[in-house]
């Protein structure tokens, strides 16, 4: 997933802001206790989903696949004082571990966390978001975006992972999910309802700001 040298990508963790104690803990516990743990966006893309929440500072924030909660905390850190997040996972076995690590946060009272399919709870959601993080299976990927893009107003930003699904994008004769992530990378592009911007970060960010 980290297209740079080993010894470039600690130079930039070594000069990239610190993770607070709860973050280095659900990072450590998941890489100890849970499958999948290269999920985690971690210690860069964590201040960077930090940093674009503190300029935007949302009122409502909705993520799309909250695995162990990682992410959610650090978009969080930018809430408005009576902002809301609502986050997404269709995976019950993390709900426990997930809903103790928001316990133990700042943000406990105001992150709504919801455990179904984000293709049916989506619909349901009467809000706008200021800030969306697309971050679950990649082959509904451009579902997701149809299904946000009319609930983010006008200087919102949607921000979606993995884009460049460790350089598969470029692969001749590319499998399923990448074939999904080619063709979200291809309709957003396209899309004038949004301003575009693939940030070579990590795995690949795409940034869309609603025009
Ligand atoms: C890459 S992980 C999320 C990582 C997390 N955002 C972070 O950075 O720490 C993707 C998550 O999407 C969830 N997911 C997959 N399909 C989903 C669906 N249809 N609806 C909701 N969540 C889904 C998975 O269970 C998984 O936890």
């Amino acid at each position: 997933m980290d297209f740079l040298p080993e010894q470039l990508q600690a130079y930039i963790e070594n000069h990239t802001g610190d993770e607070n104690a709860l973050l280095k803990k659900i990072n450590r516990d998941t890489h100890a206790q849970v499958l999948m743990s290269r999920m985690l966006s971690g210690q860069v893309q964590g201040r960077f989903l930090s940093m674009m929440s503190k300029l935007v500072r949302p009122k409502n924030i909705l993520e799309i696949g909250t695995y162990t909660g990682y992410s959610a905390l650090c978009l969080a850190e930018g809430l408005q004082q009576n902002g809301r997040l609502t986050t997404i996972d269709v995976n019950e076995e993390l709900e426990a571990r997930v809903r103790s690590y928001f316990k133990d946060s700042n943000y406990g009272d105001r992150i709504d966390f919801r455990i179904g399919d984000a293709r049916k709870i989506i619909p349901t959601l009467r809000e706008n978001f200021d800030l969306v993080f697309i971050d679950a299976d990649k082959e509904n990927y451009s579902n997701y975006f149809d299904l946000v893009i009319d609930k983010v107003p006008s200087g919102g930003l949607i921000l979606a992972d993995n884009v460049l699904w460790s350089g598969k994008v470029l692969d001749a004769k590319p499998d399923k999910d990448t074939m999904a992530i080619i063709a979200f990378n291809d309709k957003v592009h396209a899309d004038n309802r949004v301003e575009n911007l693939l940030m070579p970060l990590r795995d690949g960010v795409m940034m869309l700001l609603k025009k």
